[in-house]
């Protein structure tokens, strides 16, 4: 009886609401356009669809150290989805991390960056994923966390600590357009903190904007992927880096100063490629407003390392000797590779960040560099997890570092490059440990094998902006 009563309140209710028209806003083909634009510069889909799942019917296994987590079944679906969600409620778990029955969400999902997101766009994204994306029928499944963080309270708890109540964007007084966009779409829907800013013993990341010096300025690594400082450190950061530099790198995934892997092929793939130019823009002349951090000075090429590759013998067992015998053929003697399909390692940021695991995990596993709608070819490095011990890997990622001028800190060894190299197990050459459980709180797709880009690169050219 009481249910009766609440179904029929409910059923006025939506009448109510759509006799004053908003419904009806909802289904404007403009307003779902911009929202499906929004989810493509939040990255929705890479969390929101299994591997070879139907887009946004959830089910990506996220593992975390606390055990894994399943993303869920974002899709108009009333009975799996969240076709039952109002706007209010999908407001409440975007921004603040609390789902409809009141729960609080892991923080897996994004919620302090989304905190950010403006009215307008909540109701835009609203729009497109409960009118824009087909339902799936597909039930979420429950969580595999250790007790008691299975229980949703504690994570409550850390909400209430970490997540600030949602602030939506604000431009500062006398802040230009451009920077005030970029910096909208970098601290809020685009959640580039998520990886690229440190993180402190809970996990909390230890600043969501740029008040703080710790923002962007590199982060853990992620799925033995370390995401670089963003600020304009010269060596370990973005400061050689020109606006155009940066709108190309997360448009094509290639420049001539670097080729983009790890968990930001993802990124690329699934959501900036797809971004306008200007919105690209105005992202570079954001990240480029960023002070320096910790600079250590300019980067310097020496040649006195394609010298000696010059004269060193592919036979030899040492750093060089291997580089001869297995990367210059692509990277060439002089570190300088070949612009736009084989990176340069000479003055690389990313060789010269301070934790080697990206380094050592692009080495042992090899990459494809991702296919965009801008580049379209697929450019792969090898993995040498059966050609190399990890010893040797040490050595050449050593080499590597610390050639052509590049100045990383610290020596890599052996037992670094089996703690860095997760799933090495299955190599055939001597040496390697069983696969250490590194973990990946917000990668979103896994690499290697079955690894699948976004539909749209997987068949070639969408140009649907
Ligand atoms: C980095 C990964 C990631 C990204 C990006 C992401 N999500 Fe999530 N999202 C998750 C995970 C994981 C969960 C489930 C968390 C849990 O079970 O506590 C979730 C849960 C949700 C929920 C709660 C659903 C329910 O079943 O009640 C909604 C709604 C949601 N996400 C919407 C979105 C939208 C919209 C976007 C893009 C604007 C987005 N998410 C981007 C990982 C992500
Ligand atoms: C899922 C984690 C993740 C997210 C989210 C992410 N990045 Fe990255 N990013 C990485 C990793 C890992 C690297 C290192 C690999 C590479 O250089 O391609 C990287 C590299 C980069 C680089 C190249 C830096 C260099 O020195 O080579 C730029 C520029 C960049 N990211 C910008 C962004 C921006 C802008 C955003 C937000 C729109 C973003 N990233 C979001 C993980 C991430
Ligand atoms: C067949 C050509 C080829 C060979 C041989 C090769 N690489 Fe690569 N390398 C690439 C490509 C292509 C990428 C970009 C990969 C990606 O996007 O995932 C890359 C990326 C890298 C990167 C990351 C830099 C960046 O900006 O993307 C490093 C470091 C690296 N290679 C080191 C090495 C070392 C060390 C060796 C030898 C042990 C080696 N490579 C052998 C083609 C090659």
């Amino acid at each position: 009886m009481k249910k009766a009563l609440i179904m029929a309140l409910g059923a006025t209710l939506s009448i109510g609401v759509a006799s004053h028209g908003i419904a009806q806003d909802l289904k404007d083909p403009a307003l779902i356009k911009q929202g499906a634009y929004l989810a493509r510069v939040a990255d929705c889909m890479a969390c929101h669809t299994a591997l070879h799942g139907q887009g946004y019917a959830g089910g990506l296994k996220i593992a975390t150290p606390i055990g894994s987590i399943y993303s869920t079944n974002i899709t108009p679906d009333d009975q799996t989805g969240i076709g039952s969600y109002s706007l209010d409620e999908f407001a409440a778990a975007v921004r603040k991390g609390i789902r409809k029955d009141g729960s609080t969400l892991y923080p897996a999902m994004p919620y302090t960056s989304f905190s950010r997101i403006t009215d307008a766009d909540i109701r835009a994204l609203y729009a497109y994923f409960q009118y824009g994306v087909p339902a799936v029928y597909k039930p979420n499944r429950s969580v595999n966390i250790v007790w008691p963080l299975s229980m949703r309270w504690p994570i409550s708890i850390w909400r209430m600590l970490y997540a600030p109540s949602p602030r939506p964007f604000q431009p500062q007084p006398g802040e230009d357009p451009v920077t005030a966009r970029g910096e909208y779409l970098v601290t809020g829907p685009g959640h580039c903190g998520a990886c690229h800013t440190p993180r402190g013993v809970v996990m909390e990341e230890r600043a969501l904007d740029a008040s703080d010096d710790s923002y962007l300025s590199g982060g853990a690594p992620i799925d033995n992927w370390v995401a670089p400082s963003l600020r304009s450190d010269r060596k370990e950061g973005l400061g050689e880096w020109s606006e155009e530099d940066i709108a190309q790198f997360l448009k094509t995934g290639r420049i001539d100063r670097a080729a983009v892997f790890g968990g930001m092929g993802d990124v690329v793939a699934w959501s900036t490629q797809h971004l306008h130019d200007d919105d690209l823009q105005a992202i570079a002349h954001y990240l480029k407003t960023l002070p320096k951090v910790q600079d250590q000075g300019a980067y310097i090429y020496k040649n006195e390392t394609k010298n000696e590759l010059d004269h060193t013998a592919a036979s030899m067992n040492t750093g060089a000797g291997i580089y001869v015998a297995q990367c210059a053929i692509c990277h060439k003697n002089d570190g300088q590779g070949v612009a736009r399909m084989f990176p340069p390692l000479a003055g690389n940021p990313v060789l010269q960040t301070h934790n080697p695991a990206s380094i050592v995990n692009v080495v042992v596993h090899g990459g494809v560099l991702p296919p965009t709608n801008w580049a379209p070819s697929a450019v792969a490095m090898p993995g040498y997890q059966n050609i190399l011990t990890p010893n040797q890997v040490a050595m050449v990622v050593d080499y590597v570092r610390h050639g052509w001028g590049n100045t990383a800190h610290g020596d890599v060894q052996a037992s670094d490059v089996r703690k860095f190299s997760k799933g090495a197990a299955d190599s055939s050459a001597s040496g390697w440990a069983t696969a250490s459980n590194g973990w990946s709180l917000l990668s979103p797709q896994p690499y290697g094998e079955g690894w699948t880009f976004s539909p749209e690169t997987h068949t070639g050219v969408d140009n649907a902006q």
